[in-house]
């Protein structure tokens, strides 16, 4: 019996470890990624904003690890407070002693968050965190209620609950078993709302118990107003619905605040959750952060301390890499250096929009968290021919002429530029650039001067170029 050591696992050639996800991970995804350049090479290690690969190349980390990286890999400080906490043999396990670390942690957390927002319950993924805060508003009306509202372009996460509450078409074309009752209100729009609110009414009573929106899209890259979200506080506390606003992406500094809803001052949700950014880079680490009143409601009794709860919630070296990451962002100010990348970045942006007007048809973004929205209304006009061509395992998709559009793009940058970056799998197919808090002036400069060469080579070219290396090669 050969069982590979890790040492074996790092020796491996890209070749072999194709083949042993074929075999035992999952063919598609071979062949998706193997489309790119960055899917036929391997990585030796990862440092600030940049990836190493085993060939020799430099890459510049565009994608920020899709939301995880505001430290960047490997930050010197994080990594330095996980090799103490295992050098000291420190507990990772801590079921049925208290952890001083969970203490530590959901203090810090209810510190830097305004309001009652003071009990914390950490998990592991962004939906872990959803589901729980789901669970607890579900709780809090004693399972009275029947209703959750969503937006119509909401990502919550990909576990069945979090999938039942998420309508970007990506991951909702196919309807997993529906568990529970969810209603889709129209994203940013009140009236959407208050028309819901009254058709669910029961006996004169409101029949929904939360109501879930991310206040900034990190899919789509679009917010909702000021006006809606005080509206939308106002509608939950009129009716008692818990009001749960969805930071797993845009939290800890991403959009140029602690968190997008703290761009606001006095609106505070009843849940916020988190998630990406709160581990440094290095730990599956997520929360949902609630006030006191609606914690106390819902679990505040013995019988029902316990109901909500999971094996790996809070080990050791998580939690204390989440304190650390915490402590680095407020101590080294990542809220001033995430608004100074928006101003870096946003006005270079719209001179290309205004450089080429045929091609990029919006500017969006916050903080760190930036895109551009590629026109891809003329694609299915020029390319439909090709779609007869393209084997039906791509054509498929309904978006499978827009896709490839943006994803020229994004392959020219990595296969001349060695940029990594990636497109929102939600409205408008934003290429996105999500970059750590690190990340300097001259790397977004770069970036800037890249994208502008490879769209001065023009759709067609780009796309040519596309499909010839992968699709018709
Ligand atoms: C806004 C939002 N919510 C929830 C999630 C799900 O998080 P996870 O993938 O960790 O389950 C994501 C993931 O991208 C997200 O962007």
């Amino acid at each position: 019996m050969k069982l590979f050591s890790i040492k074996d696992s790092e020796n491996l050639e890209i070749k072999e470890v194709h083949d042993l996800y074929k075999k035992f991970v999952n063919s598609g995804q071979v062949e998706l990624i193997s489309k790119f350049g960055f899917g036929n090479e391997l990585v030796e290690r990862s440092e600030k904003n940049f990836i190493y690969t085993k060939s020799g190349k430099k890459i510049f980390d565009f994608t920020g690890g899709i939301g995880v990286l505001n430290h960047g890999h490997n930050n010197e400080r994080i990594l330095k407070a996980r090799e103490s906490f295992a050098n000291l043999k420190k507990m990772e396990v801590h079921k049925n002693y208290f952890s001083p670390y969970v203490a530590a942690l959901s203090h810090n957390i209810a510190t830097v968050l305004p309001g009652d927002l003071n009990i914390s319950y950490l998990s592991n993924s962004g939906s872990d965190a959803n589901e729980g805060a789901l669970k607890l508003a579900y709780k809090y009306h004693n399972g009275k209620r029947e209703y959750v509202l969503n937006s119509s372009i909401s990502f919550h996460g990909k576990k069945v609950i979090a999938s039942n509450i998420t309508s970007s078409e990506e991951t909702s074309y196919f309807k997993f078993q529906q568990n529970v009752k969810s209603l889709a209100f129209e994203y940013n729009n009140i009236s959407s709302i208050e028309k819901l609110v009254q058709e669910t009414r029961k006996n004169g009573q409101s029949n929904i118990y939360a109501i879930i929106v991310e206040p900034f899209s990190a899919s789509s890259l679009l917010s909702c107003s000021k006006e809606f979200l005080f509206q939308l506080r106002k509608i939950c506390d009129e009716e008692d619905i818990v009001l749960i606003f969805d930071e797993v992406y845009t939290g800890w500094t991403k959009t140029g605040e602690l968190f997008y809803f703290m761009n606001f001052p006095d609106l505070i949700p009843d849940i916020v959750t988190s998630g990406k950014s709160l581990g440094g880079g290095k730990a599956s680490i997520s929360a949902y952060t609630c006030r006191e009143k609606f914690f106390k409601r819902a679990y505040g009794n013995l019988r029902d301390a316990t109901l909500h709860s999971s094996t790996f919630n809070a080990l050791g070296e998580e939690t204390i890499t989440a304190i650390e990451a915490v402590n680095i962002l407020i101590e080294e100010d990542y809220i001033k250096k995430s608004k100074n990348i928006f101003n870096i970045i946003n006005p270079k942006l719209k001179e290309l929009m205004n450089k080429y007007p045929k091609i990029i048809k919006d500017v969006r973004g916050s903080g760190t968290l930036n895109g551009v929205v590629i026109n891809t209304d003329f694609a299915d006009k020029y390319f439909q021919p090709l779609i007869s061509l393209i084997p039906s395992k791509f054509a498929k998709d309904r978006y499978a002429i827009k896709k490839i559009l943006v994803t020229s793009i994004i392959s020219s940058l990595y296969d001349d530029h060695n940029i990594l970056t990636f497109y929102g799998s939600n409205v408008d197919l934003p290429l996105k650039i999500s970059v750590p808090v690190i990340t300097k002036e001259e790397d977004l400069t770069y970036f800037v001067d890249s994208l502008d060469k490879v769209l001065a080579r023009g759709v067609v070219n780009n796309v040519t170029k596309f499909l010839k290396k992968n699709i018709f090669k």
